[in-house]
């Protein structure tokens, strides 16, 4: 049996359309519709692994590191309590360091490590997607992310999907690997104001900072992630050429995605 937590998620959505004609796989979701399993990581007792062979994790990032460093440890300790076979980690690439939420998921990675299981890591880069949110044109068309001259190798979605059932539905060749996961061409907002016909007129992370602060959507942790997210990017960290070892076009076996595409077509809806 292959389970997949986060199965309502963007990414994960996308990973169980894949699977929709395999019989053994069980989607783990907090909302569990016919045929599904609850799976809560912040319940233990939804936390039964048994018959699980392969667990493909899509990490639960969306809080603070203590929420999901318990979310993570409570996952894992089940799997191995429950004798799972492989246990696939969705992680964050390894330029990522810089980022808030790096922490988390370099936790787990270790833990992974420490772990009883067989395990693979998929390091993510971000998703093109996700750049469509934090670097979208204002209603005059101008981008004012504060990305500076930075470029970010930006990822899609969908690839990383590919890439996620090409590990979890074969695990056992990737067992004991991380697998660095980003874009092959970086993107900068000059790049992606001209995919849009737009302007780039980057503002500071202060004004942007305040911005957000101002719209009052995010939660309290969320605002150091953005801005550590732009800041990153901004600084040059994020471009690819701090990732040595790519393994996007090799897992996918083909060329990846064009995310500037992915990009636009988000922005437009
Ligand atoms: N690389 C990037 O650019 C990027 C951007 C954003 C986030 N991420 C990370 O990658 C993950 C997947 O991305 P995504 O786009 O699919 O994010 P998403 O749409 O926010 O989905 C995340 C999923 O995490 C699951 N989750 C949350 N709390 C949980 C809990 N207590 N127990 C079990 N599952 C829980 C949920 O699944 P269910 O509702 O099915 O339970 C949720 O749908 C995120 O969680 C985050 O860690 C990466």
């Amino acid at each position: 049996m292959l389970m997949i937590t986060g199965a309502t998620g963007a990414l994960g959505k996308l990973v169980t359309a894949r699977l929709a004609d395999r019989e053994d796989v069980v989607v783990g979701t907090r909302t569990p519709g016919p045929g599904g399993r609850r799976v809560d990581f912040d319940d233990p007792s939804s936390l039964d692994f048994t018959g699980v062979d392969t667990l493909l994790v899509i990490s639960a990032g969306a809080a603070e590191d203590d929420v999901v460093a318990a979310r993570h440890e409570a996952v894992i300790s089940a799997a191995e309590k429950a004798g799972v076979g492989h246990l696939v980690y969705t992680s964050l690439s390894g330029d990522g360091d810089h980022l808030t939420y790096a922490l988390a998921h370099r936790w787990t990675e270790r833990r992974l490590r420490r772990s009883t299981l067989n395990w693979t890591v998929l390091r993510n880069g971000l998703y093109a997607e996700f750049l469509a949110a934090i670097a979208a044109p204002g209603p005059d068309g101008t981008i004012a992310a504060p990305l500076g001259d930075g470029r970010l190798a930006a990822v899609a979605r969908e690839d990383l999907a590919d890439v996620a059932v090409r590990v979890a539905t074969d695990p056992a060749p990737h067992a004991g690997r991380t697998y660095e996961l980003v874009g092959e061409q970086p993107l900068g907002g000059a790049d992606l104001a001209r995919a849009l016909g737009g302007r780039y007129e980057p503002g500071t992370l202060a004004a942007t900072r305040e911005a957000i602060t101002a719209a009052g959507q995010a939660l309290p942790f969320q605002v150091p992630m953005l801005l550590s997210t732009y800041s990153a990017i901004a600084g040059g960290f994020l471009d690819g050429t701090g990732i040595e070892n790519n393994q996007l076009r090799a897992l996918l076996g083909r060329a990846p995605r064009n995310a500037l595409d992915v990009y636009a077509k988000t922005v437009r809806g």
